[in-house]
C-alpha cells in the first residue's frame, strides 16, 4: 500500500467520530490524510492544499456536501478533484443530485473500510489517467509550436541572411573607396609640400588656407569611415542572427549575444532610456541563434511595455551575471507590469494583449521553451505596477 503515501486525501465530515473512524480505518494506507468539519472549511483547504480526492459527507451544518462539490467543480483550482460521497441515506433522487453537482462515486454510511479504498483507489486511478493524457497533449501542443516556430524562423533566417549579403557588398566598396580617397588625399598634400616647400612667409600664408581644407576632408573621411563600420558590425549581427539553427550546442558567451542583439535592436532602444550591465560570464554549451531571439523577444516586450506607461520616461535595462551554478539575464522596464489575473497567461502560446497584427502571441512561449527545454534553465518573471523583471537562469555545464 506504499504507494498511496503520496496521495493526499482530505476528509470532511462534521461528526467527529466518522472522521476519526475514517482516519483510524485508512491509517495502513498511508495517505497523506487531511479533514476538517465543513463545506466552507473544505473550500478553504482544498484550494490550499490542492489534495488527490476529497471523502465529502453529504448531510452537514452550513452548506451540504453536494452544494460543497458544486462550489469546488465551478472553481478552477478544485474542478478536477475527485469526489466521493459518505452518504447514509443514498435513494434516487440523491444519487441524481449527487452525480449531477459534479461528484464521482458515493460510499455508503455506515461504510465498509474495504470499499472506501476500493472506490478510492479507482478514482485516482481515473484522475492518474486522465492526467497523462493532459500531459501528452500538452507536450503535442509544444512539439506542434516548435515545429511552427522553426518554421518561421527558417524563412525569416533565409530573407535576413539575403538582405546581409546584398547590404554587405555596396558597404565593401564604400569602406574600400574611402581608404583610397584617404591615400590619396595624404599623396596629394605630399606633392604640394614639393611644389611648395614650407617653411617662408609666401608659403605659410598658403599652408594657412590649405591646411584647414585638408583636416575638414580628413575629418569626413573619419565620419564616412565610423558609418561603414557601423553598417559592418549590424550587418555581421544580421547573420549572426540569421545563422542557420545549430544541430549541436556550441560554445557560448552571453555577453556577445547580448551586445549583438541590442544592436539589431539599436533603433528600437534608442527611443527609450536604455542601460546595459554585463558582468564577466564563462562560456557554455548553448545554442547562440536561440539565446538571442529569446533576448530579442523580452527586450521587444520591455520596449513596447515601458513606451505604453505615458506618465513617464520609459526605462529599459539589460543585465548579466553568473555565480558558480549559473549565468543569469534580466531584462527590466518601467511598464504598468503584468497583472495578477495574466500572470499565469503569459507563457500561453497565443496569449497577446496587443492589437492584431503587432504581437502574435508567440514570443514568450518559444522563449520559455528555449530556455526550459534546449538549454535547461528558467525563465521566469516578476511584475508589479511599477515595471517587470524577467530573468534567464541557464545552468552552467563546467566541462567546456
Ligand atoms: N515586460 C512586459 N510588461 C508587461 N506585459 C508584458 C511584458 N512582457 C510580456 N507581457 C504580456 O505578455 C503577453 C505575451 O507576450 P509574448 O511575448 O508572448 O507575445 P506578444 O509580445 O504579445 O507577441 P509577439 O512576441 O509574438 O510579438 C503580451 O501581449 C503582454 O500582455
Ligand atoms: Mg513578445
Amino acid at each position: 500500500m506504499e504507494i498511496n503515501s503520496q496521495y493526499k486525501l482530505l476528509i470532511v465530515d462534521d461528526v467527529a467520530e466518522n472522521v476519526e473512524l475514517l482516519v483510524e480505518s485508512l491509517e495502513p494506507c498511508n495517505y497523506n490524510i487531511f479533514q476538517c468539519s465543513s463545506g466552507e472549511e473544505c473550500l478553504e483547504l482544498a484550494a490550499k492544499i490542492s489534495p488527490h480526492i476529497i471523502l465529502l459527507d453529504v448531510s452537514m451544518k452550513g452548506i451540504d456536501g453536494f452544494e460543497t462539490c458544486r462550489r469546488l467543480k465551478k472553481n478552477k483550482e478544485t474542478s478536477h478533484i475527485p469526489i466521493i460521497f459518505i452518504s447514509g441515506r443514498t435513494d434516487g433522487a440523491d444519487l441524481t443530485e449527487g452525480f449531477s453537482s459534479g461528484g464521482a462515486d458515493f460510499v455508503n454510511k455506515p461504510f465498509v473500510i474495504e470499499e472506501v479504498i476500493l472506490r478510492l483507489n479507482r478514482q485516482l486511478e481515473i484522475q492518474n489517467l486522465f492526467q497523462a493524457n493532459i500531459n501528452l497533449i500538452d507536450k503535442l501542443e509544444r512539439q506542434n509550436q516548435q515545429l511552427i516556430q522553426s518554421e518561421k524562423m527558417a524563412s525569416v533566417g533565409q530573407l535576413v541572411a539575403g538582405v546581409a549579403h546584398e547590404i554587405n557588398n555596396p558597404t565593401n566598396f564604400v569602406s574600400n573607396n574611402l581608404e583610397g580617397i584617404e591615400r590619396e588625399n595624404k599623396k596629394l598634400l605630399e606633392i604640394l609640400e614639393e611644389i611648395v616647400p614650407r617653411g617662408n612667409s609666401e608659403s605659410d600664408r598658403f599652408y594657412g588656407v590649405i591646411d584647414p581644407r585638408f583636416i575638414t576632408i580628413q575629418e569626413m573621411i573619419d565620419g564616412a569611415t565610423e558609418g561603414t563600420g557601423r553598417i559592418s558590425r549590424i550587418v555581421k549581427s544580421l547573420s549572426d542572427f540569421s545563422r542557420h539553427e545549430e544541430e549541436l550546442p556550441s560554445k557560448t558567451n552571453i555577453n556577445e549575444i547580448i551586445k549583438s542583439t541590442v544592436q539589431i535592436l539599436k533603433f528600437n532602444l534608442d527611443s527609450v532610456d536604455f542601460s546595459m550591465q554585463l558582468s564577466e560570464a564563462h562560456e557554455f554549451l548553448g545554442f547562440p541563434a536561440k539565446l538571442s531571439q529569446v533576448i530579442m523577444n523580452l527586450l521587444t516586450n520591455a520596449i513596447y511595455a515601458a513606451k505604453e506607461k505615458t506618465t513617464e520616461t520609459p526605462k529599459v535595462q539589460i543585465k548579466s551575471y553568473e555565480n558558480a551554478e549559473n549565468i543569469f539575464v534580466e531584462i527590466y522596464d518601467n511598464g504598468n507590469g503584468i497583472s495578477k489575473e495574466l500572470r499565469a497567461k503569459v507563457f500561453d502560446p497565443f496569449f497577446t494583449t496587443k492589437p492584431t497584427g503587432v504581437g502574435t502571441g508567440l514570443g514568450l512561449s518559444i522563449s520559455y521553451s528555449i530556455i526550459h527545454d534546449q538549454h535547461g534553465g528558467d525563465l521566469s518573471f516578476v511584475s508589479d505596477s511599477q515595471g517587470t523583471v524577467f530573468t534567464i537562469r541557464i545552468p552552467r555545464n563546467k566541462n567546456i
